[in-house]
């Protein structure tokens, strides 16, 4: 740990780099995964319009998810290269200490306890945050992967499987921008602002009360020999390429071998006439008893008489039937539009039967 006037140095351009990544990774898949778990959400329709269409949204998540697949990867290998060359302890395991920390922490926070307990350099607090992150993109990236093929994924599990993959890939993504939002944003923004993540420094004070074992500890001596840790370094290069070049073309295969996830239904056109209605068939008396059921009677008034300064009467209505549907099906300037689900052509019929002889009341 070098220290200087502006801070410790706490995380390397690497880390910095990874968490960048990771970040952006994270929040494209966000804004374009949750608008399609909440499709009928107004401000799902807001992003999807803003990407032009849930075609252009369903590419993008998979963009960033080869992006956080990716991610993963580089972090893996770091991880191994870290552990295995360099003998370097692994600092993010949880250990019984880090509970001991946890309620340490609670009762010095309910001032139960004088002093904050002294941490080590990564705290119970960021452990958690590591593998929260860490095995929810794992179950997402094997959830997401599943969803990506689901003819081959289904040649050895049965059907089900795949529904149930989108619950889980929709749940724990929903956990995760909680978890991530409430414990990390908490964590780095409210509790105390940490820029560390960008600067790579931490300030003397921040670590004194969150890493206060690792300003003390002594640097723990090398594990391996420089030449032991050379001769590691030249049998892990050629296994970690082969593995990653292996890896890189089993996920190529996978993202690539089936166009199931990636075709969408073709839109929907909306359906503007009732070709298989008898015009001659609407009854008048259901359509009267039909208004004041609709959502139209709360624009065009309880009597359809229209209202000042709102929408027009629609009584005595010289509309054809066909120009009527229209109307209803693809909506006007203000009104919104209706689908066949939420009034039906027969019932637009008893409508428009009711109201093109109904007088001004
Ligand atoms: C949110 C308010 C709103 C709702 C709900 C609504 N309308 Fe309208 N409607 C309007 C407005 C405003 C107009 C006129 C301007 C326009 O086209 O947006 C209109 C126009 C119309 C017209 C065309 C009138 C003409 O003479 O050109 C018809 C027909 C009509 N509405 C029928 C309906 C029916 C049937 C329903 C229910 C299924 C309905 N509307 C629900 C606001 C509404």
């Amino acid at each position: 740990m070098s220290k200087n006037s502006a801070g410790i140095q706490r995380f390397s351009p690497r880390q910095r780099f990874e968490h960048l990544v990771l970040m952006v990774a994270f929040l494209g898949l966000v804004l374009t995964g949750l608008p399609q778990k909440y499709a009928d959400q107004d401000w799902s329709q807001t992003l999807v319009k803003l990407m032009d269409g849930v075609e252009n949204m369903r590419v993008l998540h998979r963009v960033f998810a080869v992006l956080l697949l990716g991610e993963i990867l580089y972090h893996l290998v770091i991880v191994v290269y870290k552990l295995w060359v360099l003998g370097l302890p692994a600092s993010l395991v949880p250990r019984r200490r880090d509970l001991r920390n946890a309620l340490d922490w609670l009762r010095f926070n309910v001032h139960l306890k004088a002093e904050r307990p002294t941490m080590p350099y990564y705290n119970f607090a960021e452990k958690l945050d590591y593998w929260i992150t860490l095995t929810g993109v794992l179950l997402l990236a094997l959830t997401g992967l599943m969803l990506w093929n689901p003819i081959l994924v289904t040649d050895t599990l049965p059907g089900e499987v795949i529904p149930a993959a989108r619950q889980v890939h929709g749940g724990e993504a929903l956990f995760l921008v909680i978890a991530i939002g409430m414990w990390h944003l908490y964590g780095v923004l409210i509790k105390q602002f940490n820029r560390s993540i960008w600067t790579g420094k931490i300030t003397q004070r921040q670590m004194e009360q969150e890493h206060a074992e690792a300003l003390a500890a002594e640097r723990p001596a090398p594990k391996f020999s420089a030449a032991e840790m050379q001769k590691r370094r030249q049998r892990f290069y050629p296994i970690a390429g082969v593995v990653v070049v292996a890896l890189v073309a089993g996920m190529y295969w996978l993202l690539t071998t089936e166009e199931t996830a990636l075709e969408t239904v073709p839109r929907q056109e909306v359906q503007l006439f009732a070709p298989e209605l008898d015009v001659q068939a609407g009854d008048a008396t259901v359509g009267e008893a039909l208004w004041g059921t609709l959502r139209c009677s709360r624009c065009h008034g309880t009597e359809a008489a229209g209202v000042p300064d709102g929408a027009p009467s629609l009584r005595g209505t010289t509309l054809t039937f066909d120009e009527f549907i229209l109307q209803i099906r693809e909506g006007g300037e203000e009104m919104p539009a209706f689908s066949h689900l939420e009034v039906s052509d027969v019932y637009v019929l008893h409508l428009w039967t009711w109201l093109k002889d109904a007088a001004s009341p």
